[in-house]
């Protein structure tokens, strides 16, 4: 029986980009949602990008852009990068939606109605320079507990301990570095402390099904026994300046992003209704006899299965069916790591020509629906990427293709085979319900090896009749034909069983058996008799160690290019992001202001230094970067040199352009996040590297593009 199903993956932030830790839920989604579709059944794969709060509010300032426009440019990127990895979305809207407010307010004034939501006021440390109330992430200062400095206002890295803003030691503010005052406003709460909603999500997350037993428990943890009320209610406002949506009929409120981060899956899938005329109610009235799924990191149950259920149920909704946990992606045994450049992008990937479908296997491989954390080995992903898809899937195709091309005219066998194909090859068909149940389960480790399994029967079969061999007897012309059509045939199998999986490589594994999209269903019949394919082209190729050192380096380099700077130009600590500068030469006069005048050189080491006038013809904004311009230097002779520089605190990009400035124009290229730098532009700061005391050097009037510096 056809099932109607809703499928959403979290919604990333508007103000990073798309990595692999993303990939890995996606990926794990995707595969599910072909697979329903290609079961026949009706699946909608829905998405967003989750845009609101004050990050993206103050990213967008520091850019000089409106928020909107941020936003506008992520979205390009993360559908970019999604569609790099064939994340096939039916829809992918945004949050600052039409509909996703539609729905906000509509549900807050149901939670109203209710007699839900509270009003109190709460006392929040409060920028006064940059006049705005401090989300926990922007208070910085030193540990209450082991007395670290520049800790978050939620947590200290170094020992770990949890607190609130107001235990920090000598708080500041991250945004001005103003000290924060306390001060009291109103907020805007969800009652869940309320006796009602506490025994709903009691029963709800105890209902057989809904969630993982490890998730389950730990809910109960934080649900507690019996009659224990242990929830509090949720703060589901925060003051303007806020990019958001404002509350209805509370001025100066907004909505918290994660009250309306959830509400952007209602939005994304009505956006998707309005495009397809679909019945939207039909999958979110109360008692829906559709099916609604949320694959998510364990790092947001708690929003998922106490908040979200809540919210649904009592604003008249239905709730999830089920919410499908998972763990977080390590590499090579440990947490990513950008010193170690294994926190690895969705766009360096895709740059350094690793193939996608390479990655999406492996996750497949690995995953297995539950919230055990997953690991990328990149050892043993080369190793398997070959051995599993080269070695065995690919092969099979290329051992049985050429025989049928340059002896049969690309024709099989014109003869009924099935029988005899199943009892040849006994379990390739009847292996179809056992892997769907796999898949359906999310346990696609088993689902993968299971059909490793059934390459390998098919790989000794190969083996046993060893094709090369009959093709030098004519004697055994109808014997290599058999044997090749049943090759073919099964290698069409093993297709539809990895399409989920590998839909590209499918796409191109159709391509050359000349046949229409597979679906589950045509597991059910062979190809038919005399059936015609096309000249074999190879379909996959091998992933070359080089690949991963090449790209381990892309996600390195950017990074050391950025340490080395940010040695160069670090902020005395009082910012809240961490330095992230760029090729700059910061010149040290010496005394006190520029600190030791560093080791002595000869002439000739100084004389290696080509410094050149340049004029920057172009300075931009770098998209993601915090203190870097892009300017393109015109150094004379029509040559031109694009470098990221780390003097975004100090210029505007517009104040810049058809200055002279001095570059060091024999620098080794470097390859950075953003692109290659090529060269440095020179500027003065003091020995602590304030970026705001930054002084770009001019040479005086009448120098001109090329003139070299000595
Ligand atoms: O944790 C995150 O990245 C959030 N942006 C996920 C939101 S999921 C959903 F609730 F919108
Ligand atoms: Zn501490």
């Amino acid at each position: 029986m056809s099932r109607k199903i809703l499928v959403t993956a979290a919604l990333p932030y508007a103000n990073g980009g798309i990595h692999l830790g993303h990939m890995l839920e996606h990926v794990q989604t995707d595969i599910w949602v072909r697979f329903q579709k290609s079961r026949g059944h009706e699946c909608w794969f829905v998405c967003a990008d989750d845009t609101h709060g004050a990050p993206i509010m103050l990213s967008a300032e520091k850019e000089g852009i409106s928020p909107e426009q941020l936003i506008a440019r992520v979205y390009d990127e993360h559908t970019r990068d999604f569609a790099d990895f064939h994340i096939a979305f039916d829809n992918f809207h945004t949050t600052h939606s039409d509909e996703t407010r539609h729905y906000s307010e509509s549900i807050y004034r149901a939670l109203r109605t209710a007699d839900l939501i509270a009003v109190r006021a709460i006392e929040q440390y409060y920028d006064p320079i940059k006049q705005m109330f401090l989300p926990d992430r922007f208070i910085k200062g030193e540990c209450p507990k082991c007395g670290a400095k520049d800790q978050y206002g939620d947590s200290c890295e170094v020992c770990g301990a949890a607190y609130t803003p107001t235990d920090l030691k000598n708080a500041y503010s991250a945004v001005s570095g103003a000290k924060p005052e306390l001060r009291v406003s109103d907020h805007y709460f969800f009652k869940l402390s309320d006796p009602r909603c506490q025994a709903f999500l009691k029963q709800w997350t105890r209902e057989a099904g809904r969630l993982q037993a490890e998730a389950s428990n730990k809910m109960q943890e934080w649900l507690g026994e019996g009659d224990d009320n242990k929830l509090s209610d949720w703060d589901i406002s925060r003051d303007a300046p806020y990019f958001g949506f404002q509350i209805p009929d509370a001025p100066g409120k907004y909505f918290y992003v994660w009250l309306d981060a959830p509400i952007g899956y209602m939005g994304s899938f009505k956006n998707l209704c309005d495009k397809r005329g679909l019945d939207f109610d039909e999958y979110w009235k109360k008692d829906s006899a559709t099916e609604l799924y949320h694959f998510i990191g364990k790092d947001i149950l708690y929003f998922h299965a106490l908040f979200w259920p809540a919210t649904l149920e009592y604003a008249g909704f239905r709730t999830p069916t089920k919410v499908f946990d998972h763990g977080f992606l390590t590499v090579d045994g440990a947490k990513m790591s950008k010193s170690r450049g294994t926190f690895i992008t969705a766009e360096s990937y895709i740059a350094t020509g690793l193939n996608p479908e390479w990655l999406r296997y492996y996750f497949a491989a690995k995953l297995n629906g539950s919230m055990e954390d997953i690991d990328l080995n990149l050892e043993d992903f080369a190793q398997r990427v070959n051995s599993d898809l080269i070695g065995k899937y690919v092969n099979i195709a290329s051992r049985a293709a050429g025989f049928i091309t340059k002896r049969f005219g690309g024709q099989l066998l014109h003869s009924h085979y099935i029988d005899r194909f199943r009892t040849d090859l006994p379990g390739i068909v009847e292996a179809a319900e056992e892997i769907a149940g796999y898949y359906e389960a999310r346990d696609t480790a088993r689902a993968v090896r299971k059909i490793m399994a059934l390459a390998d029967q098919i790989n000794q079969y190969v083996d046993k009749h060893q094709p090369w061999q009959l093709a030098k007897n004519h004697e055994h012309e109808e014997l290599l034909h058999y044997v090749c059509t049943v090759l073919i045939n099964a290698f069409r199998l093993l297709t539809i069983y990895l399409k989920p999986v590998l839909p590209k490589l499918a796409q191109r594994a159709e391509e050359f058996l000349n046949i229409a999209p597979l679906h589950w269903a045509d597991v059910g019949h062979l190809l038919p008799p005399a059936h015609l394919i096309n000249t074999y082209e190879h379909l996959m190729q091998r992933i070359d160690p080089k690949q991963i050192e090449a790209l381990i380096a892309a996600n390195r380099q950017s990074l050391e290019a950025v340490a080395e700077v940010a040695h160069a130009v670090a902020p005395a600590s009082t910012t809240a992001t961490p330095p992230v500068a760029s090729p700059i030469a910061s010149a040290n006069p010496s005394g006190a202001a520029g600190g030791e005048i560093a080791p002595q050189i000869t002439v000739d080491d100084f004389s290696k230094i080509d410094l050149r006038i340049a004029r920057i013809s172009d300075a931009k904004h770098v998209v993601g970067a915090d203190k870097l311009i892009q300017l393109t230097l015109d150094i004379g002779n029509g040559e031109t040199r694009n470098v990221f520089a780390g003097i975004k605190s100090a210029y505007d990009p517009a104040q810049l352009v058809d200055r002279l400035t001095v570059m060091v124009a024999n620098l080794a290229p470097r390859k950075m996040k953003f692109g290659l730098s090529e060269g440095m532009v020179l500027a003065a700061s003091d020995s602590a590297g304030n970026t705001s005391g930054l002084y770009l050097l001019s040479p005086d009037s009448g120098a001109t593009p090329g003139m070299r510096v000595k």
